[in-house]
């Protein structure tokens, strides 16, 4: 099939084959399976959340879980496909505690993120994007290599730490975490302009990839 031999797809397949046998850190060993990201390997836009929840965990796939409904319904009114997006974590295990029968989602810590931080460079190495978006601070975080202010910079163009631009914004579980009807509307109205902003910043090289992809 043409979409094997394009070296760009190989190599982030290879990359996903490697990850699977990652033990960087220590959240392998609970989790299910290792969720690498997805979408073409000559994506203009990249999209890092912060790691897979339960769901994830168990399809071995970003954002397909509550999480992902939200960002779907935020980037079609963003007027973007996801399937012409790269979709990743920051860290790539499913990092929680049992309650009961639930695992229930834990954050990952600095030294998790950092240790993780050698799959994300590798995969914006072979994306080569031109705007990179971070879904909350743990994205975040991991793009600026330092904390950063979600309330500060949310929403505006910024430069990653390697010197890409991009565009942090909350992550669509804060969302699903609103206190209320008007926090929730506030907070996904934020997160499609933010969207919004990124597909502008991307503009040229979003319909140069479409053209690319057709040929
Ligand atoms: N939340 C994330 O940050 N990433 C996923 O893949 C799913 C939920
Ligand atoms: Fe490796 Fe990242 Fe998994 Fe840690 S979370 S084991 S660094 S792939």
């Amino acid at each position: 099939m043409a979409q094997d031999v394009d070296p760009e797809r190989a190599e982030v397949q290879g990359l996903a084959r490697e990850a699977a046998e990652c033990r960087r850190c220590d959240l392998y060993r609970a989790a299910t399976q290792v969720v690498f990201g997805q979408g073409p390997a000559d994506a203009a836009l990249f999209l890092v959340g912060e790691q897979p929840g339960d769901q994830e965990d168990k399809a071995g796939r970003p954002f397909v879980g509550p999480a992902g409904r939200i960002l779907d319904q935020a980037l079609a009114e963003a007027g973007l496909d996801r399937g012409r997006l790269y979709v990743t974590n920051a860290v790539k295990h499913f990092k929680h505690e049992m309650r009961g029968k639930r695992r229930m989602h834990q954050r990952p810590n600095q030294g998790e993120i950092e240790a993780c931080r050698w799959w994300l460079n590798r995969e914006i190495a072979v994306v080569q994007p031109a705007v990179i978006v971070a879904l909350g601070a743990t994205a975040a975080r991991s793009l600026m290599g330092r904390p950063v202010v979600l309330l500060r910079e949310e929403g505006r163009p910024l430069t990653w730490a390697d010197g890409r631009p991009g565009v942090a914004t909350y992550h669509p579980s804060a969302i699903l975490r609103a206190r209320d009807d008007a926090a929730r509307t506030r907070t996904f109205a934020a997160l499609v302009a933010a969207l919004t902003q990124a597909r502008e910043m991307a503009g040229d090289f979003l319909r140069a990839t479409s053209k690319a992809r057709m040929g």
